[in-house]
């Protein structure tokens, strides 16, 4: 069989590792890959090339996607959606393994609803795709974020300032979040929950009434601010520098993250994902299970009976030796 594969959106680390599994798992099946570039579009107008084992070696630590990446949706296109079926049957294309965030798999489920025949691989630094738990590069990203809050916080404290670093994150705080309680840090500001300056400020002023000379304050790209009348003007980041330390006459200082949050290798966790989600989409194609996105589940923090381990130690899945025995020479 003739699998297309294409990495679409924002790129992230990790997309490189999926797109190596892919491809070993499904050569060493027998099928065949092509990899369409920059997402959709190389779709849409029939941009490829064959992908093999040769080819995509050493590319696992490698940041970014060789297949390049766009933020273009078929449907938004005069043609769009034809020219997709029109390449799949052209080039004899089984099914496509779609890895992308929430614009690019929206258009995959789109078109799987037309009968385009994929499946999605679920990927994007703002870990905001519904449905799984966890997407390639999230990782990464807060880990980048976490190590770059812990220097903003040392220089922070000793100039007795006021620090902010705004991340990435238009429509969640799952970055913010995650990074900035890693970090530590004294306030996280994300969009699911509009942010009140007064109160801001209010706390941060207790804070160094109490003996703290400076504060830490994460702040997602997509934060919204309670006040009405304040109108961002840039960078919502710097109106909440600004605002704060007019308000609180703490010196202040703003860092913004920017795309150094998207670049460089994919941590360990990131690979692995990356990879095991490669596999299960080869798997998945195979079993012709299309119009579905690979997906981790279950995030809760929960209590179990401390009886669970009368059952012994937690062995590894069957799903993560198969990949093991797919991947490697044992
Ligand atoms: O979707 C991932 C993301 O990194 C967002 O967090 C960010 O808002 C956006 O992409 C930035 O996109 P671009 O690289 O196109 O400016």
């Amino acid at each position: 069989m003739k699998i297309g594969v294409l990495t679409g959106g924002g790129d992230c680390p990790g997309l490189n590792a999926a797109i190596r599994a892919v491809v070993r798992v499904a050569e060493a099946g027998g099928d065949e890959v092509i990899g369409f570039h920059h997402g959709w579009r190389g779709v849409v107008e029939g941009e490829s090339h064959r992908l093999t084992t040769a080819e995509t070696k050493g590319i696992l630590q490698a940041g970014g996607t060789i297949l390049r990446t766009a933020r273009f949706h078929p449907n938004e296109h005069e043609g769009g959606v034809k020219a997709v079926f029109t390449t799949v049957a052209q080039n004899g294309v089984d099914a496509l393994i779609v890895i992308g965030g929430d614009g690019t798999l929206q258009s995959a489920h789109r078109l799987a609803e037309a009968g385009v025949p994929l499946v999605g691989i679920p990927k994007t630094i703002d870990n905001d795709v519904a449905g799984t738990r966890r997407c390639i590069g999230f990782d990464t990203a807060v880990q980048t974020a976490t190590e770059a809050i812990d220097r903003v916080q040392t220089t922070g404290e000793s100039h007795d300032r006021l620090m902010i670093v705004e991340v990435m994150g238009r429509s969640t705080g799952w970055l913010a979040l995650c990074s900035g309680i890693a970090a530590g840090a004294d306030a996280i500001c994300i969009p699911e929950r509009p942010t009140n300056l007064s109160e801001l400020t209010g706390a941060i002023c207790r804070r160094h009434a109490s003996g703290s000379s400076s504060s830490v304050v994460v702040v997602a790209e997509g934060t919204h601010l309670e006040d009405a009348t304040l109108h961002v003007n840039g960078s919502v980041g710097s109106l909440v520098a600004k605002e704060l330390e007019s308000r609180s006459g703490f010196e202040t200082r703003l860092t913004v993250l920017g795309h150094i949050q998207r670049g460089g290798p994919p941590v360990a966790s990131d690979r692995l994902l990356a990879t095991r989600f490669g596999v299960a989409a080869v798997e998945a194609v195979r079993a012709k299970d299309f119009g579905t996105m690979i997906c981790v589940v279950e995030e809760a923090v929960e209590t179990t009976p401390l009886a669970v381990l009368e059952g012994g130690p937690r062995s590894v899945p069957p799903e993560l030796l198969s990949v093991v025995t797919r991947l490697t020479i044992s």
